[in-house]
């Protein structure tokens, strides 16, 4: 028999993407807002009791940091009440649970990255601080559980996906856009190719639980990434009239030691690589 997974957030650009991948070798049941409001615990307790997942993929989040930073009480309510409900209504279940946490957990530590799962983060925003206090308040509630610190991903438009902005999307609107691109040369992330990511969650379902960071290594500056997208794309004699550096007053470096999981055999192709990888797949380049 199939293994059955609850995927929340099941319309976003993560979830959308998953349930495309794997609605045919897994038994899913795929949930956003609309069929599941995970703030309401009556709701979740049985709609997980109904279904009986083996597995749990909490990718629902308010995930717009601006946003949380605006409405402290409806992120927290979201971002924290709900992963609660979820974890434990998972227990009940006998569920596992994949918690997807975020890089920006590290906003605001003073030292740079990349970050080990030792270090002890520092999260300046409120989108950041939710991440941190549910990984906790879960910890607590649930031993089989993978809290999964996602780097930032990207991705392309695609028939019946959702799409956020992400690094890669956002150059090609701008070129598209006849926008200049002003991008820092001293801000520093982790930038995976969401599909590299979503392939490797069979091999994520075997690995011992506890916190992992998750991501692709990515040794370039948010400028080196935009002028390597403007090149790929055929635009190197351009780059001048393309692409400005605005730097920030502060050097940003939240970059993620991703080692551990690396040991696991969970391993990502290198950011620009990556990028290159998902031009050629979607046949901009050759
Ligand atoms: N994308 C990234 O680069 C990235 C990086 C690090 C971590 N993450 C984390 O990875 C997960 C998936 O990210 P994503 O990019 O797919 O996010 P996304 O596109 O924003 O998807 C999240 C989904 O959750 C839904 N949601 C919001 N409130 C809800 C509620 N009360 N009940 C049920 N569903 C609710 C959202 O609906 P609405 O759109 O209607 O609000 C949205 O469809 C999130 O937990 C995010 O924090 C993402």
């Amino acid at each position: 028999m199939k293994k059955k997974i609850l995927i929340t957030g099941a319309k976003g650009f993560f979830g959308t993407r998953f349930i495309q991948r794997y609605q045919h070798e897994f038994d899913i049941l795929g949930l956003d807002v609309e069929q599941l409001d995970i703030t309401d615990k009556p709701e979740v307790d049985s709609t997980f009791a109904q279904f009986k997942p083996d597995y749990v993929i909490h990718a629902a989040a308010i995930a717009v940091t601006d946003f949380c930073n605006k409405h402290p009480d409806v992120a927290h309510k979201v971002n924290v009440g709900g992963a609660i409900n979820v974890a434990n209504a998972c227990k009940a279940q006998g569920a596992k649970l994949v918690f997807i946490s975020t890089e920006q957990i590290f906003n605001g530590n003073p030292e740079a990255g990349p970050y080990t799962e030792q270090d002890t983060p520092v999260p300046d925003t409120v989108y950041g601080q939710n991440k941190l206090e549910a990984e906790h308040e879960l910890k607590s509630i649930l031993d089989e559980m993978w809290v999964l610190r996602f780097t930032w991903l990207f991705g392309l438009p695609e028939r019946h996906t959702s799409i956020n902005p992400n690094v890669l999307w956002n150059a090609m609107q701008a070129l598209t856009n006849g926008e200049v691109m002003q991008e820092r040369r001293n801000e520093f992330r982790g930038l995976t190719y969401v599909h590299e990511l979503i392939e490797q969650f069979p091999k994520i379902f075997t690995i011992p639980y506890g916190t992992y960071h998750t991501g692709a290594h990515n040794p370039a500056s948010r400028y080196d990434i935009a002028e390597h997208i403007l090149s790929e794309l055929g635009q190197t004699a351009r780059l001048a009239e393309l692409l400005e550096a605005n730097d920030a007053p502060k050097t940003r470096d939240v970059r993620l030691d991703t080692s551990k999981l690396a040991a696991q055999g969970v391993t990502f192709t290198e950011s620009k690589l990556a990028i290159s990888k998902c031009l050629r797949e979607f046949h901009f380049i050759k």
